[in-house]
């Protein structure tokens, strides 16, 4: 078996944190989400994997390597736009050449990895073996419908979905799907769907098997279900410390810090994890918030949110259900007339009080 990894995309639902960045590397209790899914796929035991990557690629390429981190090898496959699923299939066939594939979406976490699941597929060897959970908004999601076990319609974000059976972003599939592929036309919203090239392996007497998630499923392309993700994540988490914390400060509960942190005249209560070589001074961090490598928080309470890298927060009363980027500064002004003076980028969310 091989896999490819979804990692292109333009991210827009996670603007403007996306302008700059890739949706795939917006860290999950200080992690790349990318790097959970490469992590699930190693332990199911597939070393071949391809990246599909568009204009992100410089960023994803130098996080991910060449996959010996994960202890697999990795190539990187450019799609030259977001054309689609479906699309990202059809580029890589020379790279599948003939095999059983996973295909991963890279913003998705899956509680109980995929080992099972592949196994699932190479015990049953159905044509194509989608995995389902059930979901409050399946109108924003690719969506089954089954009649006695078996799928019968697969529908791409249904204003009126015929059940609440979100279509998971993880994906196994036979040398069949190329069938699929390449007998599909681009939707309504100029893409190739991997919904309608299922759909197309139904309609054609191929077998297609449902596998419904018992534990959590997140994809993690909107700022709450970032913010959900991260909660569980965090909550699995055991304490870990290893910066440093001094007298006047307390650590409650589930906190990591990691090497070089440093914890001065603060409270951190968890589940929480303070990155490398991050400074918080007297500030209060709560439950469910993660901060990234080397940023400094002075002054400030933060809580149910995710601080990206190298950022700067100083004298700010209280911060929730935030996701800040790299390299911001927020700090109460000194300057007279007293006023806020803000840039942010496009496509920014900014609530004051
Ligand atoms: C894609 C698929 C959709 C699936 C979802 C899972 O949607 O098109 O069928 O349910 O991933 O994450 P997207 O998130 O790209 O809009």
């Amino acid at each position: 078996m091989k896999a490819l990894i979804l990692a292109g995309g333009k991210g827009t639902r996670l603007r403007p944190i996306t302008h700059t960045s890739a949706k795939q590397l917006v860290p999950i209790a200080n992690k790349p989400v990318l790097f959970y899914g490469l992590e699930s796929i190693a332990e199911s035991g597939i070393k071949e994997i391809a990246v599909i990557v568009g204009d992100t690629r410089q960023e994803i390429m130098s996080a991910v390597g060449d996959g010996s981190k994960w202890g697999v090898k990795v190539a990187y496959i450019e799609q030259e736009a977001p054309l689609g699923l479906a699309h990202a299939v059809k580029i890589s066939e020379d790279f599948i050449a003939g095999d059983k594939f996973v295909m991963y979406l890279g913003d998705n976490l899956i509680k109980e990895g995929i080992t099972s699941i592949v196994s699932e597929f190479e015990k049953n060897k159905p044509n194509a073996q989608i995995l389902l959970a059930r979901v409050k908004n399946p109108q924003q999601f690719g969506v089954a419908e089954l009649q006695g076990g078996k799928v019968v319609k697969l529908q791409e974000k249904p204003k009126k979905p015929k059940s609440d059976l979100a279509l998971v972003g993880v994906y196994l599939f036979d040398k069949n799907i190329f069938k699929a592929v390449n007998g599909i036309k681009p939707s309504a919203r100029g893409e190739l769907e991997i919904t309608d090239a299922i759909q197309y392996l139904i309609d054609n007497g191929y077998t297609v098997h449902p596998h419904v998630v018992q534990g959590w499923w997140k994809d993690t392309g909107k700022l709450e279900d970032m913010l959900e993700a991260n909660c569980i994540v965090l909550d699995t988490k055991e304490k870990d410390i290893k910066g440093s914390v001094d007298g006047d400060s307390t650590i409650e509960g589930k906190v990591i810090i990691e090497k070089g942190a440093s914890i001065v005249k603060s409270s951190v209560r968890g589940p929480a994890i303070i990155g490398r070589n991050v400074k918080i001074t007297n500030s209060y961090i709560g439950p469910y918030s993660s901060i990234y490598h080397d940023t400094v928080i002075e002054n400030s309470e933060i809580e149910h949110s995710i601080i990206l890298e190298n950022s700067n927060i100083k004298d700010i009363k209280r911060i929730e259900d935030s996701l800040i980027g790299q390299n911001v500064t927020i700090i109460k002004t000194q300057k007279k007339p007293a006023a806020y003076r803000i840039m942010v980028g496009d496509s920014s969310k900014v609530e004051i009080i």
